[in-house]
């Protein structure tokens, strides 16, 4: 490698001179390939439902989820994340509706797949926390305790019912020990070799979940710290990898983005999967809140969110912006 030297002709910002010049020495590019968009669909509703920490992002009903995924699909986007939001007299302390053939998300994923096919990889969320009254992401023990074991049992039938309705890839997110193993378990039990799994590798306990739990109608009192991460932690993070791998995630991600670029690199530099970032919500509303004080440009920070996430390692990024910056990227080739 060349290295600078201190004789006075080494000058930097030579590569910096013009948008031209720029362009052709970046090393980071957005694609609206990698892209997904997260999106959340709602039971029981004819309009769809602003979420107020979130401004520009709703819960969809059926038909507006089909035209956002037709639109995700036409500017470019990679995939689609479903979320599904559940009636509220449907919850209970198992999650029931989560593993109801007629659920939510599993007619949204029918839905979707009806309409776009192949064409736009479409992924569910695989935890119980939208269906639980107790909002937890797994079932409780007697004592009040998340119940690992007892979850996985709802995992394996989670990913059954969501693979029957046809979703392409599952994305675990619940962190209990040994879900990636028993989600591949039950997958290949009933035939569903071909779908894949999108580890929820590295979910840290994030404050910047917060508008999403408005996003999803959150029912949790508490918070999630005896099974997500905590965020002191790195080397953690790469055991929890480690076992994912073992147990056969196909995809693995790290989650929040921005806060843990740092971890996004670890993984980076240490797998030979695809990896995966979320941009969550609190991330998406900071953006959003300081742009319409006027105080940030907003399409510029958008931008340098998403490259930054890309320069640290991330090759697919899941990002409420989807639709909007892979539009945007199309439009300026
Ligand atoms: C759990 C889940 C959460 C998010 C995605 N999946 C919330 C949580 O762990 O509390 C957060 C996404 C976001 O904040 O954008 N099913």
């Amino acid at each position: 490698m060349t290295v600078y030297g201190s004789f006075p002709g080494a000058r930097p910002r030579r590569l910096r001179v013009n948008p031209a010049m720029r362009r052709m020495v970046a090393e980071t590019r957005l694609h609206p390939a990698d892209l997904i968009l997260p999106a959340f669909v709602r039971e029981g509703i004819s309009e769809p439902v602003p979420i107020q920490a979130m401004p520009g992002v709703v819960q969809h009903t059926r038909d507006t989820l089909r035209k956002a995924a037709v639109e995700a699909r036409e500017a470019g986007v990679a995939g689609i994340m479903l979320f599904g939001v559940p009636e509220d007299e449907k919850k209970d302390g198992l999650g029931t509706a989560g593993t109801d053939p007629d659920g939510i998300l599993q007619v949204a994923i029918r839905d979707v797949k009806a309409e776009v096919g192949d064409e736009l990889v479409i992924m569910s969320d695989l935890c119980l926390d939208e269906y639980t009254d107790h909002g937890h992401c797994g079932v409780l023990a007697a004592d009040g305790r998340v119940d690992n074991d007892a979850t996985l049992e709802r995992y394996a039938e989670m990913a059954q019912v969501q693979a029957d309705a046809g979703v392409h890839v599952v994305g675990p997110s619940g962190m209990m020990d040994g879900q990636i193993g028993v989600v591949r378990d039950a997958l290949d039990t009933i035939g569903k070799e071909d779908v894949s799994i999108l580890a929820y590798t590295a979910k840290y306990s994030s404050a910047f979940y917060g508008p999403f739990r408005e996003a999803v109608g959150s029912s949790l009192k508490g918070d999630r710290k005896t099974y997500q991460q905590d965020p002191a932690n790195v080397r953690e993070s790469l055991r929890e990898l480690a076992l994912d791998l073992e147990e056969g995630a196909d995809m693995v991600m790290v989650k929040p983005a921005g806060p843990y670029l740092d971890v996004l690199a670890k993984v980076a530099e240490s797998v030979d999967v695809p990896v995966a970032a979320y941009q969550i919500s609190g991330e998406y509303a900071m953006v959003e809140a300081a742009a319409e004080k006027g105080w940030i440009n907003r399409e510029a920070a958008i931008a340098e969110t998403l490259l930054g996430i890309k320069r640290a390692g991330a090759s697919m990024i899941l990002t409420y912006w989807a639709t909007e910056v892979a539009q945007g990227l199309g439009a300026a080739r």
